[in-house]
């Protein structure tokens, strides 16, 4: 059992874990926060995305001695920020939400593409930006049409809600 200080979605945390436990486990079971879903556990699906120390990766495969000293932000905050409401209230308007399992994964990636994107983002850059999260039930067709809005409202006024 270790002690482990860290930052999460903009407030210090501590948590006594063994350092091997994973990070997605600390979230949901430790500390509530539930965004965060468990797909694959393996690294396949992307359910389980956050953002660490800047770079977006899948918390079923992060220990949470690797987060000792850094920054976690979840889905729970990201969807608060300008860029992640735009992703989430575009997913929503255009269906691309069915079982849900897979949405949070996407906002945070979205989101974090939405960063780079440009307005006008083609399906390709979309794509690829989305490679990372898997969704059995919608077909990508919406969810990708739903980005696109969002990065074309995100420009247009998101930064500044
Ligand atoms: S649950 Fe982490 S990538 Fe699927
Ligand atoms: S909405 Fe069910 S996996 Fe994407």
């Amino acid at each position: 059992m270790s002690t482990i200080d860290f930052e999460l979605n903009g407030d210090a945390v501590r948590v006594d874990a063994p350092p091997d436990r994973l990070l997605l486990e600390v979230l949901r079971e430790d500390l509530g926060l539930t965004g965060s879903k468990l797909g694959c556990g393996t690294g396949d699906c992307g359910a389980c995305t956050v953002v660490l120390n800047g770079a977006t990766v899948d918390a079923c495969l992060i220990y949470i001695g690797e987060c000792a000293g850094g920054s976690v932000e979840t889905v729970e905050r990201i969807a608060e920020t300008p860029a992640g409401t735009c992703v989430t209230e575009e997913l929503a308007s255009h269906g691309a939400i069915q079982c849900g399992i897979c949405t949070p994964g996407f906002v945070v990636s979205a989101a974090a593409a939405l960063e780079t994107l440009g307005p006008h983002p083609k399906r390709q850059e979309i794509q690829d930006a989305l490679a990372g999260n898997l969704c059995r039930c919608t077909g990508y067709v919406t969810i990708i049409e739903a980005v696109r809005a969002a990065a074309e409202r995100f420009n247009a006024d998101g930064r500044n809600p």
